[in-house]
């Protein structure tokens, strides 16, 4: 038998809250001060006054102008990552195109010399242009405290052409504006479109689109500017977790969209047709499609039995059949386009320990027409009344069919195995559940502050380091009615060999929306990136070794170890809120962890640069001024940082190779003395890690316009911040640089670091000077070997 498993993507099931044992010296500290800051609460603290408080206007736009198709951009939009941006920001910039990929069919791909492409910078605050300004760069914010997924995904609607939902010429019929309340000076942010301005698409008014202003929105005291004219609505407009569903359709309207990048299937087994699945012929039995089972379930997981004559799931009767006989499910077959997947379902075992559940891919390639069928996952565990949430990870590249089978175990059955509400994407799952019971009764019964903290059980990055999340359940002291919610990095087993402080993990936690179809899913998530260099209130390094900087907690069965500081938000949802959708459900809640190596978005624009292969020239981008941090972090690997990050696995490669061979230039060794770094990964490939400090020498005199190109050397002009830039071609190991491009680098000189690859032409063209930032990287390098084996260990003991 084959034994198959993703040392990385493994899911720990647990089925019990731990409750906290006193520990109030574990600090926090909260990502935005523990203030819900909407979009405009941060513009208007920094004393932006922005069109309707987000929307950067050019010359050339009437603020009127309807979206017209020259406005949109192609399906597929180009992108650049400034390195200016806040590291948490990028991860949660690509995460927020995952959320395009997975609902629109928009997707991006780092700019490789398009004409038409966005910048995406930290400038102040968070702002975009209103669809396609057709001016080349196009300059996109995402400033300090807008590093919130619903907030990128605002954005960058507005990017595609979307006005704010309530300048729509029928709001007044929906909403009113109280516009005694609002600030003198900002009533224009509550203009309202007639329709050949703006056009609703023919979609309904959304209380809970992602671009509605919040009830506070410009308001002078206390009391809201907008007031719902259906009451209910009242804390609902303002949502900043996902797109709507009435996001989404508008979208697919205005892009014509039929289908998405990465959604495969979902099916709840509500018709008939159980969504084409098929009872395999190799078996001795069937699967039932039912809406009730005596040993449980008692209802179907979709409607939870709410719907009359609805409710459906499939059910293998385990009772009914001898030792060792099993049942085929198999899927219709599936195309997959990126290469990698994530299965979701929810399983009922009321049978026997030994019934079990395997999960298995046939894959159908030239070589094999008939298929091959491979063992993806072994699912058994003790029979529980409940359904639970499964994730499985596929890696499979061309097409298939998923197949589930239930095995008759040996023991003695009353009932069977269940499955219900499956879902396919071409995602990554996330990499540990939390499932926490009975929430409705610890949400009745929990006090505000600490009295109400509980923990998580530990997880393990696939890095090595340990983890936890504290969840208040009825907030904070300074901010009750709320879930707060906050990783800490705990003691654990590796921690002799790991580099300290952890460097730039970003965790994610995610407060799943059990709702049905995955696409209208409209979760709750917060990520957290461990910077190195964050210092604590008392200058220790934040995320520095928890037995150095923690305090001691206990485990519920009394085992003592150090919890370090917790980073996260005490604003993370409001209990109305918490309330609404499905975010409990069976009584239950999901809190999905993915804590992953984001540091390959340290270097300059990973994705953007390295692909670059224009015909005439080929470009990079140059800041004139600014001074830039940049780490080569060349990974040979890990479908753990490539695959979740990059957009495509073409572009992960084609990065893997750039950043890669930055090894093999060898004057980054020349520059630094940085020692290489072997990292604790799942694979075994080792990353290494080199930093240095580039500066670029200043621009001095610029020049008014592109028009008569200043650029020398077959160098791209462009226009940044009004001034005309000059993007210079490259080769393997040579490039131009300067603001015209009028100087000639190449690795031989080494002042100067090269990034280079040797299929592509990109070129870091940055003059090194060397501080202390090089010094305190080096302290947390240092080489680590021998702990492979733990995150295979940790695997086996979750199943
Ligand atoms: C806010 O309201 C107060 C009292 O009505 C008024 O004096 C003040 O000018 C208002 N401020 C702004 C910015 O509108
Ligand atoms: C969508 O379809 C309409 C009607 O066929 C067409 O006018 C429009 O240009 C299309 N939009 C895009 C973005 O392709
Ligand atoms: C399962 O099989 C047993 C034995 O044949 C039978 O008594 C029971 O009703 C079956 N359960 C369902 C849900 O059909
Ligand atoms: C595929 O199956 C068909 C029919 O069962 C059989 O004739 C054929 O030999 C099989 N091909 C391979 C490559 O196994
Ligand atoms: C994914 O599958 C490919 C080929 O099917 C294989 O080479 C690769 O190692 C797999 N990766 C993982 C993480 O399983
Ligand atoms: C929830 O937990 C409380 C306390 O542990 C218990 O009294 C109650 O019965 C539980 N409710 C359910 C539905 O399990
Ligand atoms: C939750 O916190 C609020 C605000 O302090 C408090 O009024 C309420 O009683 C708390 N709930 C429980 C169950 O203690
Ligand atoms: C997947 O989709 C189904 C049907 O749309 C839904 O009911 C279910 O909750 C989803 N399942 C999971 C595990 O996400
Ligand atoms: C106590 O619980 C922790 C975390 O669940 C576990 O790592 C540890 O091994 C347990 N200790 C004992 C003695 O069971
Ligand atoms: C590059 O330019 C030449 C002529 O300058 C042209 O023949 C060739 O097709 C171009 N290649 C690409 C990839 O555009
Ligand atoms: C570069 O492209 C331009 C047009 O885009 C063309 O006029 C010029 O000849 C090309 N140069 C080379 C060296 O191919
Ligand atoms: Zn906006």
């Amino acid at each position: 038998m084959v034994w198959f498993s993703v040392p990385a993507l493994l899911t720990w099931l647990l089925l019990q809250v731990v409750w906290s044992q006193p520990a109030p010296e574990t600090t926090e500290i909260d990502l935005d001060g523990g203030i819900d800051q909407d979009i405009f609460d941060i513009n208007e603290a920094l004393g932006l006054n922005l069109f309707e408080g987000d929307i950067k206007l050019d010359g050339l736009q009437g603020r009127n102008s309807i979206i017209g198709d020259n406005y949109r951009w192609p399906y597929t939009i180009p992108y650049v990552l400034e390195d200016s941006l806040e590291m948490n920001a990028k991860g949660l910039i690509l995460k927020a195109f995952e959320q395009y990929r997975l609902k629109t069919c928009i997707d991006f791909k780092p700019w490789e010399g398009e004409k038409d492409y966005i910048s995406v910078f930290k400038g102040s605050g968070c702002w975009s242009s209103v669809g396609n300004r057709q001016q080349g760069l196009q300059q996109l914010s995402i400033g300090a405290n807008c590093d919130r997924i619903g907030t990128i995904e605002h954005e960058f609607l507005h990017a595609l052409g979307f006005w704010h939902e309530q300048s729509r010429s029928d709001r007044d019929d929906y909403v009113s504006i109280m516009w005694d309340r609002i600030q003198s000076g900002y009533e224009h942010n509550f203009n309202k479109y007639d329709d050949t301005t703006s056009d609703s698409l023919n979609v309904p008014y959304d209380y809970t689109s992602v671009m509605h202003y919040s009830k506070t929105a410009f308001r002078n005291g206390t009391e809201p500017t907008i007031i719902t004219n259906i009451p209910d609505f009242t804390d609902v407009i303002g949502q900043r977790m996902d797109f709507s569903d009435y996001d989404l359709q508008k979208l697919n309207r205005l892009y014509n969209c039929t289908s998405s990048l990465s959604f495969m299937d979902t099916c709840s087994f509500e018709l008939e047709n159980i969504c084409g699945m098929i009872q395999s012929s190799d078996d001795n039995s069937d699967w039932q499609r039912l809406s009730q089972v005596p040993a449980g379930p008692n209802t179907d997981h979709t409607n939870m039995g709410e719907c009359e004559d609805s409710g459906y799931f499939m059910h293998f009767n385990t009772s009914a059949v001898g030792e060792g006989s099993t049942a085929v499910l198999e899927s219709r077959i599936l195309y997959p386009k990126r290469g990698f997947q994530c299965l979701q379902f929810y399983f009922y075992n009321s049978g026997h320990e030994s019934d079990q559940l395997y999960v298995w891919v046939t894959e159908y390639t030239s070589d094999h027409p008939n298929g091959t069928l491979t063992l993806i996952e072994e699912i058994r565990g003790s029979p529980a009344d409940y359904w639970q949430l499964h994730h499985v990870s596929l890696n499979v590249t061309s097409k298939f069919r998923v197949l589930f089978q239930g095995v008759r175990g040996t023991g003695v059955s009353n009932g069977g195995l269940s499955i219900d509400d499956i879902n396919l994407s071409e995602t990554q799952c996330p990499h540990h559940v939390w499932h926490i019971r009975n929430f409705t009764h610890l949400l009745d019964t929990s006090p505000e502050g600490t009295a109400g903290r509980i923990y998580s059980p530990p997880f393990y990055s696939s890095e090595g380091y340990a983890f936890q999340v504290g969840l208040y359940v009825n907030g904070t002291s300074d901010n009750p009615f709320n879930l707060a919610i906050y990783l800490h990095l705990i003691s654990g087993a590796n921690d002799d060999q790991l580099q300290w402080p952890c460097a730039w993990l970003q965790g994610t936690m995610i407060l799943l929306d059990q709702h049905p179809d995955i696409r209208q899913r409209m979760s709750n998530q917060r990520s957290v990136t461990t910077d190195p260099l964050a210092l604590d209130s008392s200058s220790n390094y934040f995320w520095d070794r928890p037995d150095k900087v923690g305090s001691t907690a206990y485990f519920p069965n009394g085992t003592a170890f150090m919890r370090g500081p917790g980073s996260g938000t005490s604003a993370f949802l409001t209990h109305q809120r918490l309330r609404s959708r499905d975010f409990i459900k069976e009584d239950g809640v999901y809190i999905l962890l993915t804590v992953e190596d984001i540091s390959h978005l340290l270097s300059t624009q990973p994705s953007a640069s390295p692909t670059f292969v224009m015909n005439n020239s080929s470009a990079n981008t140059i800041r004139p001024t600014s001074t830039a941090t940049i780490t080569a972090t060349p990974t040979t690997s890990t479908a753990t940082s490539t695959t979740t990050t990059k957009p495509t696995s073409s572009t992960a490669t084609s990065t893997t190779t750039s950043t890669a061979t930055s090894t093999t230039t060898s004057t980054a060794t020349s520059t630094t003395t940085t020692n290489p770094t072997t990292r604790l990964t799942t694979t075994t490939t080792p990353i290494t890690t080199t930093s240095v400090i580039l500066t670029e020498p200043p621009a001095t005199d610029i020049l008014d316009s592109c028009s008569d190109n200043p650029c020398e050397n077959d160098g791209i002009c462009i226009i940044v911040d009004e001034a005309p830039v000059c993007r210079c071609p490259a080769g393997d190991n040579w490039w131009y640089m300067g603001e015209k491009c009028e100087k000639k680098g190449s690795t031989q000189e080494n002042t100067v670091i090269a990034v280079s690859s040797s299929i592509t032409v990109f070129v870091v063209m940055l003059i090194v000077t060397i501080t202390s930032v090089v010094c305190l990287k080096k302290k947390y390098s240092q080489g680590k070997e021998n702990s492979e084996n733990l995150t295979l260990e940790e695997s086996k003991t979750s199943f």
